[in-house]
């Protein structure tokens, strides 16, 4: 066999759905509710400072760590919300992106043959993530309609090859905010096998009704054993500027730098003045950010719900999973395609957040981080829906 071939590491990872969805979102005109990022605009001073960091020659290679006034930013934000003490200088890394965040974790603080708890329905990154830095995922299930996991299932999941476990609330794609008491259930058992906790919290900022976000490296004895990634993305409306950060204990944090450096060298210099004045946003930027993000889930709800969905409603994060399986398609794959082509919306079919689609429940997640505009008009074009369905079922 020849040795121009692609490694064998990526014959276990497969390809992103999201990519396809896009495309043929383009290729069909359709209302994009699949990938999630937002169609409205950034707040304009943090704008304002990428321009100003530009035209004042922020254009060369930031630190690789981030600058200090950055790393500065982060520490005193986490410490001032949820009162835990972090050193900008020891536990701070700014990446390109909680995604290289989690990526140079991952690389940083796992071995080859160790085992990464995953729970399911996931993000999509985590398992490829640790199947790259060498070790096995194991996936623990998320059921719905609470989107709870049975605590002896994921106690029989750790063993003594557990490295870490990867949480993730608020929840893509289920928009479930675990509870203290979860949490619990979950840093006990890290303590009892000595495991690493990576909780990815992009979106703690947006949680509704009366949940409120939990921070794993809060709970008695977790700050020592927990990863937090977070970034700009998702609560500032700037997903293209690659810019995240992980929260390490100290004793990790030199092998994520030197990860980090090895990929990347340094997050895009201009984001970093601009993710200082993101973070010196007054406390009402972000109660309006969530109030705003929590209309726009009620007005999706409606939406599904008029067009004979049922969804499961989320506490956080900005995803709606809904039940497709009463539309009569073979598989909620089948759905999704006929809902970019026929219908013009696309979403992402909820099987492609499992490893097994063939056992995962019938469901698609419409993303409804955009404006209300795109919402009424994905709420015209499901009208489509019903009646080709109709149809189709007489
Ligand atoms: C759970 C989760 N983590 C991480 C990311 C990626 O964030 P970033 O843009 O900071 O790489 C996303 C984006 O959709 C996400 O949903």
């Amino acid at each position: 066999m020849t040795k121009i071939r692609s490694a064998r590491r990526l014959a276990s990872i497969a390809d992103s759905v999201f990519g396809e969805m896009t495309r043929l979102a383009k290729l069909h005109n359709a209302v994009n509710l699949s990938q999630g990022f937002p169609d409205f605009e950034a707040p304009q001073a943090v704008k304002d400072a990428a321009c100003t960091a530009i035209q004042a020659e922020q254009n060369q290679y930031a630190p690789p760590y981030g600058t200090h006034a950055l790393r500065s930013a982060i520490a005193a934000d986490f410490a001032r919300r949820f009162g835990v003490r972090v050193d900008p200088d020891e536990q701070v890394t700014v990446c390109c992106g909680s995604t290289e965040a989690m990526m140079a974790v991952m690389m940083a603080c796992i071995d080859p043959g160790d085992e990464v708890i995953v729970f399911e329905p996931f993000y999509e990154n985590y398992g490829p993530d640790a199947i790259l830095a060498g070790a096995q995922p194991k996936y623990v299930r998320l059921r719905e309609p609470d989107w709870r996991f049975d605590p002896d299932e994921l106690k029989h999941a750790f063993n003594n090859r557990t490295r870490a476990i990867v949480i993730n609330s608020p929840n893509n794609p289920t928009g479930k905010v675990f509870t203290r008491d979860e949490l619990q259930v979950i840093a006990d058992l890290c303590q009892r096998w000595d495991v690493l906790a990576i909780a990815d919290e992009i979106y703690d900022r947006i949680v509704f009704d009366n949940h409120s976000h939990v921070p794993m490296a809060s709970l008695p004895g977790m700050t020592e054993r927990t990863v937090t990634t977070n970034g700009l993305s998702k609560t500032y409306s700037v997903t293209g500027w690659r810019i995240g950060w992980a929260i390490s204990p100290p004793a990790l944090t030199g092998g994520i730098r030197k990860i980090h450096d090895f990929l990347t060298v340094a997050a895009p210099t201009p984001f970093h003045d601009a993710g200082v004045a993101a973070l010196s946003l007054p406390d009402h930027f972000y109660t309006q950010l969530a109030a705003g993000y929590q209309k726009k889930r009620d007005l999706m709800l409606d939406i599904l719900q008029r067009h004979g969905f049922s969804s499961y409603s989320p506490a956080g994060a900005y995803y709606v999973m809904a039940d497709v399986a009463p539309f009569g398609f073979s598989s909620d794959s089948e759905f999704a395609q006929h809902l970019v082509k026929e219908v013009g919306v696309a979403t992402v079919p909820g099987s492609s957040f499992y490893i097994d689609p063939a056992a995962a429940p019938q469901t698609v997640r419409f993303c409804f981080s955009k404006r209300d505009e795109t919402l009424h008009e994905a709420d015209r074009r499901l009208a489509k829906l019903s009646i080709t369905s109709t149809s189709d079922r007489a």
